[in-house]
């Protein structure tokens, strides 16, 4: 299949916000408890956290991480989780119907978050509370002192406030299935009043409000229109989310809900953009896309498992077992949130170890990288400088979900600081091999320093604690780079990283 592509230095798309490769972790099955703190393991540090998982997380350099929740943020009492351990209360935890120790609280995730090098995003009940409790928070969190909260946090032992900027105002606040469901005009009202409160206490806040919990509930996106309505002027972000699956085994099908996401970025940015106008506001909003990932494999059983148990104490939950198929998803997926960086400025995946997650760890046992782990870092490592738009001139298909769906899925970053393109780019074609032939135009003497390739697995391949290497990127060849051309094979259903060190001169 022959595809022709072309790259041009000055056609860009938009500088990327670093935090495009953030994640999420959430008090719930294993996250936390035995994911990343497991007093006892034989790799935890004297706190209790794993070291072996410590690894691996700061291995992916990821920016920003959104703690404690998802829903269970929604009924949350985060002074549970505050001074001596001894005297935290354990309590339901109604979102999973699991009982929350409260050994880990804001303090010590902070320290692991400092440890790993991620910058906190933190969010704040406006489910079972409300404002004043938000405030609170956040005045333990950023007052330097001199206050109940604050003085409350340096007798807890730390006397610094910590440095976070983004605050996600609730979680999901339309879904049925949230502590606290609200109506739209209801919660922009409230999302407003505590962005205002959060920003009197501290002028530097970014407050992340909540758009529609996926682009198939029945408001979406009036959701996003009434809420925005009312709280446009106080908020930078809107958040939303989207799991993803294949049930139906249609691999095509599932690629190409990357394609439905972009309608669905587009969509909100719409949105966005008519409330601006309508209120002739000044200020912008951005899309904070903190919940994505693929979410299938177990979903139905465990649906099951949750609701007949008896309020376990971090069970596992959601642990999904993600295959080849998943990393080229989500390679691709990355891809789209690069082709959208004008918009999605911020966005995390969902979740971080044992849930949902790009790493595993057993309980007492070694953990591991799952396939969707490799695409997720290489972005993050590779991805971060200027969004360029990849022109793709190739064979298309139709499916349910998206008509004229390219085969080859493409995305490009030029990092000027170290003068180096990558190219990301995945042959999503089931049987053939892409023939590409791409033309670099404003940059000059580009070599190819780099080619890391995942290629030649069973799409159900997976990696486990057995084999934690079996589906792994190894080194490409069959790439060619001539100064201003690139040509060569990409196999059917592979994904490549393409470094090119463009640092000896761009031309005019
Ligand atoms: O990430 C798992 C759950 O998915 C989160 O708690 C919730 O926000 C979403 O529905």
């Amino acid at each position: 299949m022959h595809v022709r592509a072309s790259l041009h230095h000055d056609f860009k798309i938009s500088r990327i916000d670093d935090r495009l490769y953030s994640a999420f972790i959430e008090h719930m099955g294993r996250a936390i408890y035995s994911g990343i703190y497991e007093p006892g393991h034989p790799q935890a540090d004297l706190n209790g956290f794993r070291k072996d998982v410590l690894e691996l997380v700061r291995d992916l350099h990821i920016p920003a991480i959104r703690y404690p929740g998802g829903n269970f943020v929604s009924a949350y009492h985060w002074e549970d989780g505050i001074g001596p351990k001894e005297n935290r209360p354990v309590r339901l935890d109604l979102a999973w119907r699991s009982k929350e120790s409260n050994q880990v609280g804001i303090n010590e995730f902070a320290q692991w978050a400092q440890m790993a090098g991620i910058e906190m995003m933190l969010a704040v009940n406006l489910g079972s509370r409300s404002l004043e409790d938000a405030r609170n928070f956040a005045e333990y969190t950023l007052h330097p002192g001199g206050t109940y909260w604050s003085d409350l946090r340096r007798s807890h032992g730390v006397q610094e406030p910590y440095n976070v900027k983004m605050w996600c105002l609730g979680n999901e606040m339309d879904g049925p299935w949230q502590i606290g469901q609200k109506k739209a005009k209801e919660y922009g009202q409230l999302a407003n009043q505590t962005a205002k409160a959060l920003k009197a206490l501290d002028s530097n806040i970014e407050a992340i409000v909540c758009g529609s919990s996926n682009d198939q509930m029945p408001t979406y996106p009036d959701w996003e229109r009434e809420v925005l309505e009312e709280c446009y002027e106080n908020v930078d972000y809107i958040s939303l989310h989207k799991y993803f699956g294949n049930s139906s085994r249609d691999t095509l099908n599932y690629f190409a809900k990357i394609e439905e996401t972009g309608r669905y970025i587009q969509a909100i940015g719409g949105v966005i953009d008519f409330v601006k106008a309508k209120k002739r506001a000044k200020n912008d909003v951005y899309i904070c896309f903190d919940e994505w990932n693929v979410w299938y494999h177990r979903r139905e059983e465990d649906a099951r498992r949750w609701h007949e148990w008896n309020w376990p104490e971090a069970p596992a939950l959601l642990e999904e077992d993600y295959n080849f198929e998943d990393a080229l998803f989500v390679a691709g997926l990355i891809n789209e949130f690069i082709r959208r960086s004008d918009r999605v400025r911020i966005a995390c995946i969902a979740q971080l170890v044992n849930v949902i997650a790009p790493i595993r760890a057993e309980k007492g046992g070694p953990a591991w990288r799952q396939t969707i782990y490799y695409p997720y870092q290489f972005a993050s490592l590779y991805g971060r400088g200027t969004a360029l738009d990849v022109a793709v001139d190739g064979p298309t298909y139709d499916c349910n979900v998206a008509s004229d769906v390219n085969y080859l899925d493409a995305a490009a970053v030029h990092d000027e600081k170290a003068g180096m393109v990558t190219l990301f780019l995945v042959n999503r074609h089931l049987e053939e091999d892409v023939d590409l032939d791409m033309t670099l135009t404003g940059f000059s003497n580009a070599r190819l320093v780099e080619h890391n390739v995942m290629a030649g697995f069973g799409l159900r391949d997976t990696n486990g604690a057995d084999n934690p290497d079996a589906v792994a990127p190894r080194n490409g060849t069959g790439i060619g780079v001539d100064n201003s051309r690139i040509k060569g094979k990409l196999a059917a259903l592979s994904y490549h990283v393409l470094r090119l060190d463009i640092s000896t001169g761009v031309s005019t």
